[in-house]
């Protein structure tokens, strides 16, 4: 059995602020959820003030109400509270990434007894003579609008007493999960069953949920999973855009690390067999693994794991409000962010424009690019400037912007991302933005 060793390293607050404000909401009013999820009353209403206000994960909060302590820790993964002036805090630990290559190992792992297992609804419906087999368990129903506080309130509720938790599911139910595990210091295995959870959202301990209005992953903590076991076996049932859509974040994977091979692989492997990536799983988590082992918080190079992932969240964040029955998916979003973040690189850094428009011709002849039509469906906007527009002022709430500047991570030449002044995110012209959505949309077809 192959097996991936992670350290892990996280200080406390996660990164240190630049500035500190006064958090004062006008009014505190306590929600039943606060307290559903054993936090103060009040919380909800910080974490409001926070948003409302475009509070950036550089900034401090000055309050010495309880709620704020507790809204602090969950805000875009914890920020710094009164006058902090170093991360005087570091936990570290250790977890496995164990490789299975049999469905009777993976039995094994979900079917022990004193588990609260807690099962993606699909995979309940695909797979129902495996799930039925364990003992105690919560199927969740979820999607990207029910990534939120009140399902991380439900799964620490049906948890009762357990606190030892394996979470069988894709990224969605993955993040949900753990950020309820974190919420009460539960153990948990994660059992990763689509390809965008195995390689991506499996690796590097972010737990969080949305957060609306005010967009994607906003809230959560960094908690990590005692154990992780991949099975590609799951693979078999899962809807193919969700096979090129995990397959994007290995893509972008590669990009960042320069390793030739590995991205031909994973093309290869969507031409060949799709559902066929227990070969190169463990290299492509390999990569995401050894950037998070060196910076867990993304005060560093973690950061450049978000290529292509500033206009993604847009992408998602317009679809969910506009298309909320039939949204883009995260990884068909990142795919469509990576097309625009590279020709963005072009303007930006000089990236050259060939291997630009090389990788778009991929992306398209793999199936890893939306046409233009299937993204105006799940906009339900056209793509003109305007909607362009929308999205640009959506990219305002990422968690990388600040002050109303966006940043963008973006790549000098392949395996080269932009690093200057101690900083791997950069500002873009409007002009750079401009020229790179028309490339977009001319790659899209
Ligand atoms: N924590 C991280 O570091 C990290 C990294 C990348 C992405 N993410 C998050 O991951 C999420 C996307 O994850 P995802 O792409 O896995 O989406 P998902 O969890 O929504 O899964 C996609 C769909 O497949 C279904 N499904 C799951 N396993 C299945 C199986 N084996 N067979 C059939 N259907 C199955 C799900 O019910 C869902 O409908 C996003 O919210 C993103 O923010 C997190
Ligand atoms: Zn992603």
């Amino acid at each position: 059995m192959k097996t991936i060793s992670i350290h892990w390293k996280i200080a406390d607050p996660p990164s240190l602020p630049v500035i500190w404000k006064e958090i004062v909401p006008p009014k505190i009013t306590g929600a039943p959820r606060d307290l559903a999820l054993g936090c103060a009353a009040g919380t909800n209403d910080f974490l409001n003030y926070a948003f409302a206000n475009s509070f950036s994960r550089s900034c401090g909060w000055l309050s010495h109400h309880p709620a704020a302590k507790d809204a602090a820790s969950l805000f875009k993964r914890g920020v710094a509270l009164n006058e902090i002036s170093k991360q005087d805090t570091v936990q570290t630990g250790n977890y496995n990434i164990d490789f299975f290559s049999a469905q009777a190992q993976i039995e094994k792992v979900v079917c022990e007894t004193g588990s609260f297992v807690i099962v993606d609804n699909s995979v309940h419906i695909k797979w129902p003579d495996l799930i039925n087999k364990i003992p105690k368990k919560y199927i969740v129903e979820i999607d990207e609008i029910t990534k939120n506080l009140d399902t991380v309130a439900d799964i620490m509720f049906a948890s009762g007493t357990l606190k030892k938790w394996i979470c069988i599911g894709g990224g969605v139910l993955t993040d949900t999960a753990a950020m309820a595990a974190a919420l009460t210091s539960a153990q948990i295995t994660f059992v990763p069953t689509t390809l965008l959870a195995m390689a991506d959202a499996c690796v590097g301990g972010k737990t969080g949920v949305n957060f609306a209005p005010f967009g994607k992953n906003q809230v959560g903590r960094f908690y990590f999973p005692c154990r992780v076991v991949i099975w590609d076996g799951w693979l078999q049932t899962l809807d193919p855009r969700h096979i090129t859509g995990g397959a994007c974040e290995g893509i972008k994977h590669t990009l960042l690390k320069g390793d030739k091979n590995l991205y031909q692989e994973i093309f290869n492997t969507l031409q060949d067999d799709k559902k066929s990536f227990a070969g190169i799983l463990p290299q492509i988590i390999q990569i995401k693994a050894d950037v998070v082992s060196q910076d867990a918080t993304e005060s560093g190079m973690r950061a450049t794991l978000n290529l292509g992932h500033t206009l993604a969240h847009a992408l998602e964040s317009m679809s969910q409000t506009n298309n909320p029955q039939n949204p883009i998916a995260h990884g068909e979003a990142v795919g469509i962010g990576l097309v625009f973040a590279l020709y963005l690189s072009h303007y930006e850094c000089g990236l050259s424009k060939e291997f630009c428009k090389q990788f778009a011709d991929k992306m398209h002849k793999y199936g890893c690019l939306l046409s233009q039509k299937s993204l105006e469906t799940f906009l339900k906007s056209p793509l003109n400037s305007s909607t362009f527009d929308q999205l640009l002022e959506i990219t305002k709430t990422d968690k990388k912007a600040d002050q109303n500047s966006v940043y963008w991570v973006l790549l000098n030449s392949f395996g080269n991302p932009y690093f200057e002044k101690g900083d791997y995110k950069k500002t873009a012209s409007s002009s750079s933005l401009a020229n790179s959505w028309d490339s977009l949309l001319a790659a899209l077809k």
